[in-house]
């Protein structure tokens, strides 16, 4: 049975467009795989620490050297790595923050790109075979044919450290103009029902 992992990253709950894009997506991807296996990773209740000292000590040390202390502070990176590992398709929530993606994907992207586990010690990828599907909410539009499409960082961002560690397959559901549902020209619902028969696409992969 494939396995999709859903990774949010949205501190608004059910406010959040990104969330419901993902929950859209999540809908659609099991009528299309019954059966199938969903993994949540909510960055939100998370507690990713940002990269200290001990925890490169820890990562530059070969696994057969250890201690148990430096065992224990990869222990969440070593979960979150596996978490991929184990994933036929990824799910990215995200809102975009300040043209980029919020920090705490930025942490998370930091406890996942790991030497020996998903980049090669040569800076090949080493994560195959998967599909990735990012769900973006933003408060203005970066698509083609925007005058501001050159400040779409997020998206840029994410195909390519998506693509050092290995995934190719990416897909990207922008869902720009969110702000039209914060200032109340139009409802959440209706907002997200403009992107649903992209995220099917999406989903059937
Ligand atoms: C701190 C902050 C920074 C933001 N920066 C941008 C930005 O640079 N560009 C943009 O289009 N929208 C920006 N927004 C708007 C959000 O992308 C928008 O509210 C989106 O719906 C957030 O995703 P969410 O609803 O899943 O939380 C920002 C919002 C916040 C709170």
């Amino acid at each position: 049975m494939p396995t999709l992992l859903v990774i949010e990253s949205s501190p608004r709950g059910e406010h959040s467009m990104s969330r419901g894009l993902t929950k859209l997506f999540v809908e659609n991807w099991l009528e299309n795989h019954p059966g199938g296996r969903v993994v949540e990773r909510d960055l939100m209740e998370s507690n990713l620490p940002f990269v200290t000292m001990p925890w490169l000590g820890a990562y530059f040390t070969p696994p057969e050297q250890q201690t148990p202390e430096m065992k224990d502070i990869l222990r969440l990176s070593d979960e979150l790595v596996s978490e991929i590992l184990e994933a036929d398709h990824i799910a990215i929530g995200t809102p975009v923050y300040n043209y980029n993606v919020p920090a705490v994907l930025k942490a998370y992207i930091d406890h996942i790109v790991r030497k020996g586990k998903t980049l090669g010690f040569s800076g090949e990828g080493l994560v195959h075979g998967k599909a990735c599907t990012i769900l973006m909410a933003s408060g203005g539009v970066y698509t083609q044919g925007s005058p501001i499409q050159d400040r779409d960082i997020a998206t840029n961002y994410l195909r390519l450290i998506l693509k050092a560690i290995g995934i190719v397959d990416v897909k990207v559901v922008a869902g720009g103009n969110a702000k039209s549902v914060d200032m109340g020209q139009v409802t959440r619902d209706k907002f997200l029902q403009t992107f649903a028969s992209e995220v099917a696409a999406a989903a059937r992969n």
